[in-house]
């Protein structure tokens, strides 16, 4: 198909094709091409005839190629409604080359339109799934792939670690990068760290690149993800300050020793071991208890902790902090209490 266009001699393009832009005239949807010491600009139907464009040109029809530019935001794929461009992209997180997202019932049945839509707009995603929660004790994530390939084995970055991460097999949530780096930086050269219930290790990696801690013990039930624990330790240079263990907290910490500090980032089940974790501390001891719940509940942890510290011997806990980590679901939220042991 031929195009209106305007001819100029090769010198004067840049600034003829600077007005033309001011001026809303050029066609920026077709490419301009040159022939000889020509270039052709192509205009819009409603670009006037008689130009005051400071150089010399002269009018032409032609045939220009197409540009096809990329939409560069879900909110510019072809074929998305906006509203649902901006549920997609608040319900999403990208882990490595891997966007989760949570989709309503209603719009499910688009879900593998959403997911080619988002590949097509983030040219480095390798992988898009839906994120159907998170189960079970190992607090493993369900997840559906509904564009590209899986493995959904990818590495993440997050405060200048690099995280080895299986999105099916073992937890980790960048949500949680806040309350990774709030704890990390809390952390005193020569501590002694616990990290109850690791994961792959965002806290344990994060603290031992950190802080200076002695050292830092990891554990966690699930194989997977202590391999990865591991696996993060070295590949972030700090596998000699890093031990990981498989297995119950409940078996393993008793034989660990005292700590100053213990994370407890478990919020669906930590409350069940705050004795295992009192009977690891000393006077001075800090824990970081997360818990989900309201309001109410994040104080009956604080009396259960205080409570359980006083039949162990210690003098109770003191809170130093009550903070709302994130919005579990509507009423219940994450909460992390950190707490001191007291003399
Ligand atoms: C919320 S995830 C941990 C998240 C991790 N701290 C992070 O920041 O990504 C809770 C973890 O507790 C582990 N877990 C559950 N019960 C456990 C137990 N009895 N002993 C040790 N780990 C346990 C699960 O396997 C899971 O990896």
């Amino acid at each position: 198909m031929v195009h209106r266009a305007i001819s100029v001699h090769q010198r004067d393009g840049e600034p003829a094709r600077r007005r033309l832009v001011r001026e809303g005239w050029l066609d920026i949807s077709l490419r301009p091409k040159t022939q000889g010491d020509r270039l052709y600009l192509p205009v819009h139907s409603n670009t006037p005839e008689d130009l005051d464009i400071e150089v010399a040109y002269e009018w032409v029809t032609t045939v220009f190629e197409e540009r096809h530019r990329k939409p560069t935001s879900l909110r510019e794929a072809p074929g998305l409604p906006p509203e649902l461009a901006s549920e997609v992209t608040r319900s999403m997180d990208v882990i490595g080359d891997v966007a989760v997202l949570r989709l309503k019932d209603d719009i499910r049945p688009r879900a593998s339109e959403i997911g080619s839509a988002l590949m097509e707009v983030h040219p480095r995603l390798r992988a898009v799934a839906i994120d159907d929660g998170v189960h079970g004790e190992l607090r493993v994530r369900s997840l559906t792939i509904i564009a590209g390939e899986g493995p959904l084995v990818t590495t993440h970055r997050e405060h200048g670690m690099e995280l080895r991460v299986d999105l099916e097999h073992a937890y980790f949530s960048p949500r949680l990068a806040t309350e990774h780096r709030r704890v990390a930086d809390q952390v005193m050269p020569g501590e002694r760290v616990l990290d109850m219930f690791s994961g792959v290790g965002p806290f344990t990696v994060l603290v031992a690149r950190l802080a200076q801690p002695s050292q830092v013990h990891a554990v966690d039930l699930n194989e997977v993800a202590v391999r990865l624990v591991e696996e993060n330790a070295r590949s972030n240079g700090v596998d000699e300050l890093v031990t990981a263990h498989s297995g119950d907290a409940r078996e393993i910490v008793p034989g660990l020793g005292v700590f100053d500090r213990i994370i407890m980032n478990h919020p669906h089940g930590a409350r069940d071991f705050l004795d295992v974790a009192l009977g690891a501390s000393r006077s001075g001891t800090v824990i970081h208890l997360h818990m989900m719940g309201a309001l109410e509940e994040s104080d009956e942890a604080a009396d259960e902790a205080d409570r359980t510290a006083s039949d162990l011997g210690h003098g109770g806990v003191r809170v130093d902090l009550k903070r709302e980590v994130r919005t579990y679901s509507p009423g219940v939220l994450h909460w992390c209490l950190d707490l001191t042991v007291l003399e």
